[in-house]
């Protein structure tokens, strides 16, 4: 049985694909890909089909990430049937899941940052409108989340 994770932003071009590369690269240093799945998603349908923004895309590559294979899409209601855990960058897109998400699901609807380090922070705040650093910020909080993750993953399946 493998694991399904979902990072979901409200664009999917800036934050969940930067999680969804970064995560995916943690996950096959680990040699795990073969057990753990990685996708992202976004509330909004303004971006689908698009690949991510130029400066997040940008930002990710100068660490090592590359983001240029993904797409943007919608999430929905279905996800919640695949995916064993639904990763909100904000309590924005944590609201708009629960209005979606199925009564019988049973995996885990969170904020992604409730596995980072940091007890004073736990959103991802939209780099969209702001500057670079703000797109470097959202790096340096969702490597050290995306560190917690993998290990708690680990350790709850057992991988
Ligand atoms: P994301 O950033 O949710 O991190 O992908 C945004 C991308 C686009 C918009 C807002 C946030 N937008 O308003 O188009």
């Amino acid at each position: 049985m493998s694991v399904n994770v979902l990072f979901v932003c409200l664009g999917n071009i800036c934050r969940s694909p930067t999680a969804h590369g970064i995560f995916q690269q943690r996950v096959e240093t680990a040699g795990l890909s073969t057990l753990i799945n990685v996708d992202s998603a976004g509330t909004g349908d303004w971006h689908i089909g698009k690949g991510p923004d130029a400066r997040a895309a940008a930002a990710a590559a100068r660490r090592g990430y590359d983001l240029s294979a993904l797409r943007a899409r919608q999430v929905s209601a279905e996800d919640f049937a695949q995916f064993d855990y639904v990763l909100a960058m904000d309590r924005d897109n944590l609201r708009n899941l629960s209005l979606i998400k199925p009564e019988d699901y049973s995996g885990r609807l969170d904020l992604f940052l409730h596995f980072g380090p940091y007890a004073e922070v736990d959103e991802v705040p939209d780099p969209y409108f702001g500057g670079e650093e703000g797109f470097e910020y959202v790096l340096d909080l969702v490597e050290a989340a995306s560190d917690g993750l993998l290990k708690d993953i680990v350790a709850r399946h057992r991988l």
